[in-house]
């Protein structure tokens, strides 16, 4: 596995816009348009009740990723642009949150003060207000900062820097927005994210001491490794994060940023007991972990890529949910709309099989 999400490359994510789907997921052309200058800011926005899940005090529980529009270097890079639309369509399929990833070190200074781009900030407030509006949570994290991942040391101030930042234009949003530093620390930053996430938590602290905290275990977030996850103690409202992809040759067929993906092509999943038993473990270590540190779990990002079979993915995606939720852990789909979506933008409509598998029980 290590190797297998270390073949995660950058810059092969630029091909996202162009990875195969099913014919009628075919994202839109690559455009190298830039994000509207005019974008209105965030006005007041009332948060939303809601009933905080269970066991935990998480405020999450169904969510899915708005990927591939605010993460892309320059947002429609990869095919897309958030539409407000797609909001009242999330919130009406039964999601209560969504995770935004947003690649903000591709929007800051290089040099001191770290200056993060006021027409970028403007945008992703909009988006964020957006969600808002449409009565969802908001999981908004850091995404791609593959240069802190490299130089940890070289970058660390910078990473802080865009945190101060963010911590300071957001925190008199309702407590619904929830701040994730970095999504999925990789590389060098597997040796200095624990203790970096320390004192990212106190700088976010400082400005935001109720702000609910998602913090991504080191390698990738991945399920085997949520072991060396370290909390700074005595800390409240933080979350344990972790990103579920297993089988990963199942999940990633076909990919082309995952190497060696074209073989895996037409892996099933069936729901074995062998496959069913491998996917509870990595689960069941995820829940012991949370208990350990006595926070929640979320399953920030699961999903199977548009290349497998689709019965499969029906079943994969439904049992993972499912377990999850058996676990109290709240999940966040990956993701709506591009090559794992859940959701069709052009015909403004969901794949119902895959979204009852999200959100049973309604009718979709
Ligand atoms: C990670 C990557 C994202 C990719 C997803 C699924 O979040 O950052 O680009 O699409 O995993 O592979």
């Amino acid at each position: 596995m290590a190797k297998r999400r270390s073949a995660f490359l950058l810059l092969a994510t630029l091909l996202l816009a162009s990875c195969a789907a099913p014919a009628s997921t075919v994202p839109p052309a690559a455009t190298t348009e830039k994000p509207t200058a005019t974008a209105p800011a965030v006005t007041a926005v009332a948060a939303p009740s809601r009933t905080p899940s269970p066991d935990t005090g998480c405020p999450l529980r169904r969510g899915v990723n708005i990927g591939n529009c605010l993460e892309a270097p320059q947002e429609g890079a990869w095919g897309m642009k958030a539409q407000q639309e797609w909001f009242a369509a999330v919130a009406e399929a039964g999601f209560d949150h969504v995770r935004i990833p947003v690649a903000w070190s591709a929007h800051t200074g290089k040099e001191l003060p770290y200056a993060i781009d006021e027409v970028f900030l403007k945008r992703v407030d909009e988006v964020v207000g957006w969600a808002l509006d449409a009565g969802l949570a908001v999981v908004m994290n850091m995404h791609h900062f593959a240069e802190y991942c490299e130089d940890p040391a070289g970058q660390r101030e910078r990473l802080f820097a865009i945190w101060e930042q963010l911590a300071e234009h957001y925190k008199g949003m309702p407590e619904t927005v929830l701040f994730e530093p970095l999504n999925e620390p990789n590389g060098n930053a597997d040796r200095t994210f624990n203790n970096d996430v320390a004192e990212l938590i106190r700088i976010i602290r400082k400005t935001n001491p109720d702000r609910w905290i998602v913090v991504d275990g080191v390698h990738w977030a991945n399920l085997q490794n949520i072991g060396s996850l370290r909390l700074p103690e005595g800390e409240k409202r933080l979350i344990a994060s972790v990103h579920m992809y297993e089988p990963f040759q199942f999940t990633h067929q076909g990919a082309s940023w995952a190497a060696g993906s074209g073989a895996w092509l037409g892996t099933t999943w069936e729901g074995t007991d062998k496959e069913k038993k491998f996917v509870d473990d990595l689960l069941d270590l995820a829940e012991s972990t949370g208990k350990k540190l006595d926070v929640p779990v979320y399953v920030g990002e699961f999903g199977a890529y548009g290349m497998a079979d689709f019965e499969s993915r029906v079943l994969w995606t439904d049992y993972i949910a499912r377990q999850c939720e058996q676990r109290g852990m709240s999940w966040a789909y990956w993701e709506l709309y591009s090559g794992f979506g859940v959701y069709d933008s052009g015909r403004k409509k969901f794949y119902d099989k895959l979204l009852g598998a999200l959100i049973p029980g309604e009718d979709h």
